[in-house]
């Protein structure tokens, strides 16, 4: 049937019905809000590059999280500025660690009992270098180790779930470290833990904020030997078969807008639940345009996090959680 009688405008003609036939929905408790927690207290220091973003201490970060349950936001995701760092990373697995301690203070509070605290698992907030994995020096040559790191990382998904991680969520991109942490969270009797795996995390500049908010840049070379280049969406296939295999329970697909097509394939290939970080660099260059009056903050946002769920996430990590939960009130 053609136009005249089919015409697509009717279903168009008001705001009722156009959410009547409306295929794609988002709703508070598939946003997760990503916290920076720093020492100190009373500290709240804003990230230049991300308005409305900071470090916050963990008194700061409680009030937070307070007012994240209490708009309806499904969880947290949780990152550390230790107090100091060093070549290994310790402040990664430390039991006071800052994530730790967070996590124990967090879990008293009885007005974050609906609200999820997911730990993001890396080395690179911890280390001096900023890699996300131990480095061996040869001359000028450097190498990222894979088993060693892994080992490291595996601790350290142990001690943030033995602080109260309800999820773990490792973001190194090390070869084997699902299954290492599988291992080690089920020989602790913590076989009830999940892991959302950032299984085929891109290499990407769309980063470039965060590692200033969480102080995490590599301080010499690149991450391009652990994460993935962003041209292989085949790659980034194997990478999410090898991490289920080894026992992941869940994908979080990383960055969102310019990798789409990725979490589409992801969606039709994979029947587990699929979360997308819309990452750092997204946030900022949309607030930087906001900032110049270019672009319609609500509904440029909003916008963007349909694409993202339509393209097939479940659930959206997304410094725009607060704000967009309020717009959906
Ligand atoms: C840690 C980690 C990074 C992000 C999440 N976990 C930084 C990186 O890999 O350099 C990026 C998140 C963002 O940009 O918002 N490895």
């Amino acid at each position: 049937m053609e136009y005249p009688v089919t015409r697509l405008r009717r279903l168009r003609s008001s705001e009722p019905m156009r959410s009547l036939v409306r295929e794609t929905h988002l709703e508070p408790g598939a946003f997760i809000y990503p916290l920076f927690i720093c020492p100190g207290e009373g500290v709240r220091n804003e990230i230049s590059s991300m308005p409305g973003v900071c470090n916050l201490s963990i008194d700061e970060a409680l009030k937070e999280a307070e007012e994240a349950a209490s708009l309806g936001i499904g969880g947290l995701l949780l990152f550390g500025l230790p107090e100091s760092k060093d070549e290994e990373g310790s402040g990664a697995w430390a039991e006071d660690g800052i994530v730790q301690s967070a996590l124990r203070e967090f879990k008293k509070s009885a007005a974050l009992k609906n609200l999820l605290l997911i730990a993001d698992v890396c080395l690179c907030e911890y280390t001096s270098h900023g890699h996300c994995g131990i480095v061996k020096k040869q001359g000028e040559a450097y190498e990222i180790e894979n088993d060693s790191s892994v080992r490291l990382i595996a601790r350290t998904a142990l001690s943030l779930a033995q602080a109260g991680a309800d999820i773990v969520a490792p973001s190194d991109m090390m070869d084997g470290r699902v299954a290492a942490i599988r291992d080690e969270l089920d020989e602790e009797g913590l076989e009830q833990v999940p892991v959302l795996s950032y299984a085929s995390k891109f290499s990407s500049a769309f980063y470039g904020p965060f590692r200033e908010a969480a102080d995490s840049a590599p301080q010499f070379g690149d991450r391009r030997s652990y994460q993935m280049d962003g041209a292989n969406l085949r790659e980034a296939m194997r990478e999410i078969e090898l991490d289920l295999a080894e026992g992941a329970d869940m994908l979080l697909m990383k960055p969102a807008m310019a990798y789409l097509d990725v979490i589409r394939a992801a969606r039709e290939r994979f029947d587990v639940p699929i979360g997308a970080y819309q990452v750092s660099g997204e946030y900022s260059m949309f607030q930087a345009a906001f900032a110049k009056g270019w672009l319609e903050p609500q509904r440029t946002m909003m916008e963007s996090l349909v694409s993202i769920r339509r393209a097939g996430a479940g659930f959206i990590v997304t410094y725009f959680a607060k704000d967009a939960a309020k717009v959906l009130g």
